[in-house]
């Protein structure tokens, strides 16, 4: 994972590297670092934990480094080594005149550090990345030409990297390239830029080009080079980045994520629109490339994705089945990668990912576009590396999200998956009519019912203050809401560290069921429909064994006041849209259980919000 930036221009290099991994803090924030070219030397300058920290020792050193205008900098998810001083990057080779920084794993790094410690490399680090910053100087040493030495050492590396390299010789020069991580260049007057992903880029510019794996880009402030990795220059690729510079604010919320919940009407009003016209209408899905045809003869489709998205794919299984009889499997990404897979050219795969980046994604998505099969994403940035592989691409349009722990984006694919099924199953005329209308009229008022969900809140912060002491908390539902039943735990899992657990209601009596006692917060989310009176019963059970109990629930029903210690009720929806109604109250249970313990809810510990590494 990891963020890098790097500078070269006229402009003092310091605060636009900082700013630069402020806007990539998403990526991690175990560690910063930052090396500036300074007179005659480079200066480090690096930091434990969050980028603030870095910030104050930068503080100290103004005088060293104020007329610096060239520099990298990282911000860090640690891979490999504890996330201290020591391992925060830029790192150096023995005489500290090499500095670099990387994002991803090398994967050969024990072999390379055994053969550069025999050759004399002192290593200060447990990083993987101090072995690039070796094995490069040792090039530099034989070639005396930064961009040779880079285009040298790459080949003798395996595994991911996105890596900016400066040499204290090299007076004016800066070196990136990258393999299966992301890069971009961006382009100023006399001035480029080099960065993760291009929220760190986009208030200096929007003409950018993005790496491709194995090219190496030498900068200089005039001009840019771009090679294979046989050395042969290349056509640049220079595109506009559709993309506004946006102003990041928690708009007067104390959290991001408290607003993000809150955007979630809004976020699906904007995607129906263009979609939906009346329910009488068929819905609009230009995204979608695969044939009528082609649509209409697909028996197979595998959903891929990880975390939430994954949370949302299961739903989509759920719903693509129902209304389109076509069989769905839904798999982790880091599960599919590594067996033997059936997938072909007759299976539709679709990838679900806010990022876009998500490597075991990205990974699992390349090697079903190589079996030939088509590849629909649903993504939250149509400008990402899986967006690139894309036969159809089905934009979430969430808006950026910036809170680790994902809300409106996975609210955003629930309501991807809805059109995507409703369109599949209209061509396939594999629903009933009267269904699929009160379907399309139904999703048009799901905006109004989150909305009264987020006018009441009082009754779900006296919930979230009620419960926020428990050391385990479980969530059952059956059916469509069991994926919501994961979701609902795994965000109180990220966000407060409880130790959070989701069920089938059904699979309690099967083991879980040992762990019930008086301390022990069930919530069920008992939806009205289908699966309704067994969940119910399946609540029986659990309060038999003097569990806690919570409803979460769209039923009037007077009877469940017996059966539940606390209930919350949300406005009444259809059981096939109930999930998009049921989360909402349960991200807000996480939310306030975390701020109430006063967690760090917007950067949770260990977490990162796209995870760019297997
Ligand atoms: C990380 C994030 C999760 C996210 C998962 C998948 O683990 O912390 O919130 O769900 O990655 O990310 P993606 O961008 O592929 O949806």
């Amino acid at each position: 994972m990891c963020g890098i930036v790097g500078y070269i221009g006229d402009k003092s290099v310091v605060d636009i590297l900082i700013d630069g991994l402020h806007q990539l803090e998403y990526r991690g924030y175990d560690s910063a670092g930052i090396a500036v070219k300074c007179e005659d030397k480079i200066n480090i300058y690096k930091a434990e934990g969050k980028l603030e920290n870095l910030s104050c020792v930068l503080t100290t050193h103004k005088s060293e480094y104020q007329k610096a205008t060239m520099g990298i900098g990282h911000i860090r998810w640690a891979t490999h080594g504890a996330p201290t001083v020591v391992n925060a990057h830029p790192h150096t080779c023995n005489c500290g005149n090499l500095v670099i920084v990387h994002n991803g794993i090398i994967e050969n790094f024990k072999e390379l550090r055994a053969q550069l410690e025999l050759k004399g490399a002192k290593f200060k680090t447990q990083t993987d990345t101090e072995v690039v910053a070796h094995l490069i100087a040792y090039k530099y040493a034989d070639t005396k030409d930064l961009t040779k030495a880079v285009q040298l050492a790459t080949k003798e590396i395996e595994g991911a990297y996105a890596l900016c390299i400066m040499h204290n010789e090299e007076k004016d020069k800066m070196v990136a390239t990258k393999r299966n991580a992301p890069l971009l260049v961006g382009i100023g007057e006399g001035e480029f830029y080099v960065a993760s992903d291009v929220p760190a880029i986009i208030k200096h510019t929007k003409k950018a080009m993005y790496l491709n794996d194995n090219e190496i880009v030498t900068l200089t402030k005039e001009k840019m080079v771009l090679i294979n990795s046989n050395g042969e220059e290349l056509q640049q690729k220079i595109e506009t980045l559709p993309w506004e510079p946006v102003a990041l604010s928690k708009m007067g919320y104390k959290h991001f994520m408290l607003k993000e919940i809150h955007e979630q009407p809004d976020v699906i009003r904007n995607i129906l629109v263009g979609k939906i016209h009346t329910s009488e209408e068929p819905i609009i899905l230009n995204e979608v490339k695969l044939t009528k045809e082609k649509l209409k003869e697909l028996n197979r489709i595998q959903i891929i994705a990880c975390g939430t998205s994954l949370h949302a794919a299961m739903i989509g299984k759920y719903i693509i089945e129902n209304f389109c009889s076509i069989a769905v499997d839904v798999e982790p990404s880091s599960e599919y990668i590594y067996r033997k897979n059936v997938t072909d050219s007759h299976t539709l795969v679709i990838g679900v990912s806010q990022s876009g980046e998500t490597a075991d994604t990205l990974t699992a998505i390349k090697q079903a576009k190589a079996k030939g099969s088509h590849i629909l994403i649903i993504t939250n940035r149509p400008d990402s590396a899986m967006a690139r592989e894309a036969d159809s691409l089905v934009p979430v349009s969430a808006g950026i999200e910036v809170s680790v722990a994902a809300t409106k984006s996975y609210v955003a694919q629930l309501v991807s998956f809805y059109l995507l099924a409703l369109y599949m199953a209209e061509i396939k005329e594999s629903l009933d009519e009267s269904l699929i209308k009160s379907l399309k009229s139904d999703l048009t008022q799901i905006p109004q019912k989150i909305e009264q969900i987020l006018s009441h809140k009082e009754r779900i912060l006296e919930c979230a203050k009620k419960y926020s002491n428990t050391k385990d908390f479980i969530y059952v539902a059956r059916g469509i809401n069991y994926p919501t039943a994961l979701e609902g735990a795994l965000k109180l899992k990220e966000i407060s560290y409880i130790n959070a657990t989701g069920y089938p209601a059904g699979e309690l009596k099967h083991g879980p069921i040992a762990m019930l006692d008086e301390s022990m917060p069930v919530l069920s989310i008992l939806m009205k429909g289908s699966v309704y009176e067994k969940l119910l019963s399946n609540s029986e059970e659990a309060k038999a064994r003097n569990a806690r109990m919570i409803a979460l629930t769209n039923s009037k029903d007077e009877k469940l006041k017996d059966l539940f210690e606390f209930i919350l009720e949300v406005p009444d929806v259809q059981e096939l849209l109930s999930p998009i109604i049921a989360i909402v109250p349960l991200q807000l249970i996480a939310y306030y259980i975390a701020e109430y313990l006063g967690k760090d809810v917007d950067q949770p510990r260990n977490l990162a919000k796209s995870v760019t590494v297997e």
